[in-house]
């Protein structure tokens, strides 16, 4: 080896750490990563494109001894408490100066703590959000980052090397104060899991509604992908419907349990977008179909209880597939207005000044909801650095306002055939309820008045007042 000391150390070299450490040294990088189990620091290695220059340890020590001073080094663990274990090891062995990334999908009001913690000790502490999946760790991720400028100044070339580039432009800025890094990748898994239950609304209602099998879907999805739907879930989508399964003759698709798993990302976008407050419906709808889809046994036993409504999809296979098409573009552009309307508020709320139109032109691409809609949105906020809700762009308004009678007609119609679309229900009321001067919760605070004495504001002067209403 030409140089004895690494530019970038790895903790955990699973399938993300694994290939983010390779992505670096295909760019140019010396990369040393450390994991416990030797068969990890030893597929990191035979993973290696020959010519770079990378190595696994199984001790950390070994490993931090070996960074170029200031240290730069990465974990990639499981959230929580591994995350704190990591950092107390690491501890004793860095040096003032040194910059520790968290790069996996840590809460951020931990990312916060830690912050703190280490900024005590002289050790820069930045939460980074990495989204992509395997390939895209490898070959060009999307990068959240936030918390310490000057810590970002240092690993800001490595960081704009190895991410996905869109126009020349790498997908990566800085995104914030403190934990804002970690906050931004929340709300994109947010989007993420509003948009993955839409999508599987839509599978529903085309097999329910225009029963199309399994390559049929493929071809709809397909030709999604080519239009203004262009989309990382939809492509992969499409994918998904063509795989043939090896234990059996079927399509895997329609072999796999229904019973959707999670790993906690989604829930704590709706948590916390109740705790500032801000509304995200589909998000919250999103995860509770999660949960539902678990209450397996139950389901089964209301199955036999309830019997499908008799009515029927009437419209034509083609002019429904042209309709769900539409519905799914405008739940899609209400998910994505939701959480970036969340993120404006957080940013307020927890002073993390991230700034909106870096964001979505970090989604652009590398991450699991690049969409071409993104290139729409990077447009809104070019006209608007500060707005508050993409819905109230001119533009992002004209094709929500082209696809809202296709939207209203496929809810109808669904709902008269009793197929669950809580996502698309979810995204129209929000909207129909976001574009009303008057909501009916005038009579919420009568009620709350009346029996608690609550008080309430009146049109028609200022002050509080409450009434004796017996
Ligand atoms: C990404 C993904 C990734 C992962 C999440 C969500 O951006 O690459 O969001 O972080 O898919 O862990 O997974 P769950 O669906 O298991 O919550």
């Amino acid at each position: 080896m030409a140089n004895s000391l690494y530019d970038f150390g790895m903790i955990g070299l699973g399938v993300m750490g694994r290939n983010l450490l390779l992505n670096m040294a295909d760019h140019g990088f010396s990369v040393i990563g450390f994991d416990k189990d030797a068969s990890k620091t030893a597929a990191l290695e035979s993973a290696a494109t020959a010519g770079t220059n990378v190595k696994g340890v199984a001790e950390l020590a070994t490993m931090v001894q070996m960074l170029e001073r200031p240290r730069k080094l990465m974990m990639l663990v499981p959230a929580g408490q591994p995350v704190d274990d990591v950092i107390a090891s690491l501890l004793p062995l860095l040096e003032q100066g040194d910059v520790v990334i968290d790069g996996g999908n840590s809460h951020y009001t931990d990312t916060l703590r830690r912050v703190k913690y280490l900024r005590e000790k002289g050790i820069h502490f930045m939460g980074i959000g990495v989204s992509g999946g395997e390939k895209g760790a490898r070959t060009g991720p999307s990068i959240m980052p936030g918390g310490d400028l000057e810590a970002y100044a240092k690993v800001r070339p490595m960081l704009e090397a190895i991410a996905a580039k869109v126009k020349d432009t790498p997908c990566v800025a800085y995104l914030g104060k403190e934990g804002a890094g970690h906050y931004v990748k929340m709300v994109h898994n947010g989007i993420e899991y509003a948009i993955m239950q839409l999508i599987s609304e839509c599978y529903e209602m085309l097999q329910q509604g225009a029963g199309l099998n399994n390559d049929q879907l493929h071809e709809v999805f397909k030709s999604w992908n080519d239009g203004v739907l262009q989309s990382f879930l939809v492509e992969i989508t499409a994918d998904i419907f063509l795989k043939n399964d090896d234990k059996t003759s079927q399509r895997l698709v329609d072999v796999i349990s229904d019973k959707a798993g999670s790993k906690g990302t989604g829930k704590w976008t709706s948590q916390d977008s109740m705790e500032l407050p801000v509304a995200v419906p589909v998000i919250d709808t999103a995860v509770a179909m999660r949960t539902l889809s678990g209450f397996k046994e139950q389901r089964t036993q209301a199955a036999q209880l309830y019997a499908e409504p008799e009515n029927k999809i009437h419209a034509t296979a083609d002019m429904w597939i042209k309709q769900v098409h539409d519905a799914l573009y405008f739940a899609t552009i209400l998910s994505y207005a939701q959480g970036l309307a969340m993120l404006h508020e957080a940013s307020r709320e927890l002073q993390m000044e991230i700034p909106l139109p870096e964001v979505v032109k970090v989604w652009r691409g590398g991450c699991i909801i690049r969409s071409s809609l993104l290139e729409v949105f990077t447009q809104a906020y070019q006209q608007n650095t500060n707005l508050p809700n993409i819905l109230l762009d001119k533009g992002v308004a004209y094709l929500v306002k082209s696809v809202e009678a296709n939207t209203r007609s496929v809810v109808a119609q669904a709902a008269q055939a009793g197929i669950p679309v809580a996502g698309l229900m979810s995204a129209l009321s929000y909207f129909d309820a976001f574009r009303t001067e008057r909501m009916p919760t005038n009579l919420i605070q009568a009620q709350r008045d009346y029996f608690g004495a609550h008080t309430y504001q009146r049109i028609d002067m200022p002050g509080t007042f409450h009434t004796e209403w017996q």
